[in-house]
Formats: structure tokens, C-alpha cells, sequence
């Protein structure tokens, strides 16, 4: 049976760096065999974060958060999936809202305050947690880290892969603000030379949450 798999874009811009990104390993995850569903959470109906109602604690929907909206179907295609691809921008310094109130629902859930058996997800899951950022791949690697274990302790196996100093539009010159931090040329070539390789490395990594 074909392995399932559930990809998520926590950002706005359909077919910009992330999406494309997501869209790599999820042709890489295909490649390999699996059925993919994806995701975007800015098309979802109305959503908000944890509510601390703690009713995912209760024994009978443990692993379950209760609360039902737009995210409740992205959560249980989770849970029913053998990996999940994760991709957001980073905003001020971190992932997107929308990513940070699908992380807390998710995670929420299959947290536990027993000693000794602090997670009660009943299956591991395979995540490939994507971040594209204007600052250089290794400006956020602390924030990923981070990330990396609670999704490794909470969710399952998890790989994380980051791509910097983006392109952020095609035309830096035809705007009438200033762009000056950046130098739009050097982003240009880099979106030319460094990102299609970044896109073959995701396609590969969406290749090994399959296998
Ligand atoms: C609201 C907002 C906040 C941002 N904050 C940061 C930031 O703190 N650090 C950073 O490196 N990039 C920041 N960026 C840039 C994006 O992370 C970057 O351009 C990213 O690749 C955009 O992804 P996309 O092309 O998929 O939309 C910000 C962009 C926006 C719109």
C-alpha cells in the first residue's frame, strides 16, 4: 500500500520560495510512491492557535485536539499520514502565525503531563520541516533546532531544511519604496543558481520520507 504523505505551506505566496519548495519535495515524494495531500493554511477557513481547553488531556480524545475549524482536517490528515512536509516563511525572526497555530495544535495534543510518558502519539511520523528566510541559511539555525526536537520528541523523525537570502520579488526596481538593504542583483543570481539546487536537494529529501 502507497504511503501517505501530507504537505503543508504555512505561507501566503502560492508559487514563490516556499511553495515551490514544498512542490519539490512533494514531486520527490511521489517519485517514490506516495499519495500526497496538501495543504495552505492561508486557504483554510477560519483557524486560531491552542485554546488551552486541555480537552485533548481528557483519556478518551487523548491525541486528539477537540477543537473544531479549518484546521481540524489538516490534523487528521496528519495523524492518519506516515510524513508530513512542513514549509514557512520566516516572519520577524520566526515561522508564520499560521504555522505557529498549526505547531501548537499539533503538538498540544500528543504532549502529555505524565512523568515518564510525556507523548501519547500512538504512531511516529516522518517530518520534513522547510524554512526560507531573506537573512542567510544559517542566520535561524538555533530557531530550527529548536523546532527539530520538539517535532522529533512530539511528532516523529525529523530532517529540516532551510533556504536563505531569497528572492522576495522579481523586479526589485519596479517598486516605489526603497530596497536598499538588499543587493537584488546577487539575490537574482542567486535564485538563478543556488535555488534550483536547493530544489533538487528537497526533491531528494521528499524522496527519503517515503522510503
Ligand atoms: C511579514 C514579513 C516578515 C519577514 N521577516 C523576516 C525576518 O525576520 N527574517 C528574514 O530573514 N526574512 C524575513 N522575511 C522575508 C521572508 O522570510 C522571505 O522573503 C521568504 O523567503 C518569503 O517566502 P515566500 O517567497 O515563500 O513568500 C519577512 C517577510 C515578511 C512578509
Amino acid at each position: 500500500m502507497s504511503k501517505k504523505i501530507v504537505a503543508v505551506n504555512a505561507g501566503p505566496r502560492k508559487g514563490w520560495n516556499t511553495d515551490m519548495l514544498i512542490n519539490e519535495a512533494i514531486k520527490g515524494a511521489k517519485s517514490a510512491g506516495a499519495e500526497v495531500e496538501k495543504f495552505n493554511l492561508f486557504r483554510l477557513e477560519r483557524y486560531t492557535g491552542c485554546i488551552s481547553c486541555f480537552g485533548c488531556k481528557k483519556e478518551k480524545f487523548k491525541g486528539h485536539c477537540i477543537c473544531r475549524d479549518g484546521l481540524t482536517p489538516v490534523l487528521d490528515a496528519i495523524r492518519e499520514s506516515d510524513g508530513v512536509i512542513i514549509g514557512s516563511p520566516n516572519y520577524l525572526g520566526d515561522m508564520t502565525a499560521s504555522f505557529r497555530a498549526l505547531y501548537e495544535r499539533l503538538i498540544f495534543q500528543n504532549l502529555t503531563y505524565k512523568a515518564g510518558t510525556p507523548c501519547c502519539n500512538q504512531r511516529r511520523i516522518s517530518v520534513l520541516l522547510i524554512m526560507t528566510s531573506n537573512a542567510p541559511d544559517t542566520a535561524y539555525m538555533g530557531l530550527l533546532q529548536n523546532y527539530q526536537n520538539v517535532f522529533n520528541r512530539f511528532v516523529g523523525p525529523t530532517k529540516i531544511f532551510v533556504s536563505g537570502n531569497t528572492l522576495q520579488l522579481k523586479d526589485y526596481s519596479k517598486t516605489d519604496w526603497e530596497w536598499s538593504i538588499f543587493n537584488p542583483e546577487q539575490k537574482k543570481l542567486r535564485h538563478e543558481t543556488v535555488f534550483p539546487k536547493e530544489c533538487k536537494k528537497v526533491y531528494n529529501l521528499g524522496v527519503e520520507l517515503v522510503l
